[in-house]
């Protein structure tokens, strides 16, 4: 009998359904009335009291481990209309595939939590802007050249309506709506109608600075620029100022970053001059105070901007400006930190 139990239990353990009608019909093989698994208890009765003993042990044994057998084959088979098995839900899961942030976000929200440390909050402006806004509030001049077609996407017919071509837009509503002091950051996407490129795009990501209060001189600017620097680059990072002009900052100034790679010394990124050109800023013009209602013989203040893609590409050394629109994941996959 022994040998009979040991022949069951072969067959329970190679028993491999595929659907559920297959395991119902093992059931009623082994375990119903009729059952070869019942058959062996009346076989037992047979037995004299040793033998009992030890077979009952293993009938039982046999019994027990082809019930759990059935229940779990039961439970790990979902059944189709037609009763055919779909899905084993008892197999192990595929990991679940995280993503990773853009790197134009990672290098925005750095910028910002720099920025946020002395004191500037983040404000929000309107990509679709009106002429005001965008040109007329910060000083720029009726045939200033950047009105030119070329340069905006006009949204309107009379040329009112634009997109911005830059952040400073949100500058010209801060200081027109909010009382100083002011110490704002505006983070956001800008448009301008330039041919793609490796090094232009028409639609790019700026950040914008402002801050107006009483006694803001050009040396506060040069220092909350110095500390932007080294907090971005690096401790060994040095800026130096080159005069420019921008309608609405007077003096204005364009601000390099010691090169990135080579430390300042000349290689082919900086091309051979050790500095690296990251923004544009300079001290609020009175003419955009006045504008705006606030009285420039009692505040001054100073403004910078940004591209956030040419601080990205400095940091991680890319080249290519259009990887950033492109979407291809073996470009953003290896952007995997927590910021
Ligand atoms: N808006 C300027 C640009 O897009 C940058 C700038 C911002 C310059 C603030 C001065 C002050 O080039």
């Amino acid at each position: 009998m022994i040998q009979r139990i040991k022949e069951l239990q072969k067959l329970v353990e190679e028993f491999s359904p595929v659907n559920i009608a297959e395991i119902e019909e093992f059931r009623l093989k082994f375990l119903s009335k009729k059952g070869l698994i019942t058959e062996l208890f009346n076989d037992f009765r047979t037995l004299n009291p040793e033998e009992k003993k030890i077979v009952g042990v293993e009938i039982n044994k046999l019994k027990q481990f082809t019930t759990d057998k059935l229940n779990e084959l039961k439970s790990s088979l979902v059944v189709s209309d037609n009763s055919e098995v779909e899905l084993d839900l008892s197999r192990p899961g595929d990991s679940f595939k995280l993503g990773t942030r853009h790197p134009i976000s990672i290098v925005r929200n750095e910028i910002i939590s720099i920025f946020t440390r002395l004191g500037f909050v983040v404000g929000d402006g309107a990509e679709i802007e009106n002429d005001d806004h965008n040109f007329s509030k910060l000083n720029f001049p009726d045939d200033h050249p950047a009105r030119d077609m070329q340069d905006t996407f006009f949204i309107s017919s009379d040329m009112n309506v634009l997109l911005r071509t830059h952040t400073s837009s949100v500058q010209a509503h801060e200081m027109s709506e909010l009382k100083p002091p002011i110490r704002s950051l505006a983070p956001g996407r800008v448009y301008r109608n330039e041919a793609i490129s490796a090094r232009a795009h028409c639609l790019f990501h700026q950040i914008e600075g402002l801050y107006v209060d009483k006694n803001v001189s050009f040396a506060d600017l040069k220092q909350t620029l110095d500390y932007f620097a080294k907090e971005m680059f690096g401790e060994k990072t040095k800026i130096r100022l080159r005069p420019s002009y921008f309608p609405f900052t007077e003096p204005s100034a364009e601000v390099d970053v010691s090169c990135t790679l080579c430390g300042g010394k000349g290689c082919n990124v900086c091309k051979e001059t050790g500095w690296l050109e990251i923004l544009g800023c300079g001290m609020v013009d009175p003419n955009v105070f006045e504008t705006a209602g606030i009285d420039p013989n009692v505040y001054s203040g100073f403004a910078f901007g940004m591209g956030i893609e040419r601080i990205t590409m400095l940091k991680y050394g890319i080249k290519d400006l259009r990887l950033f629109f492109e979407n291809d994941l073996r470009f953003l996959e290896q952007f995997n930190t927590a910021y």
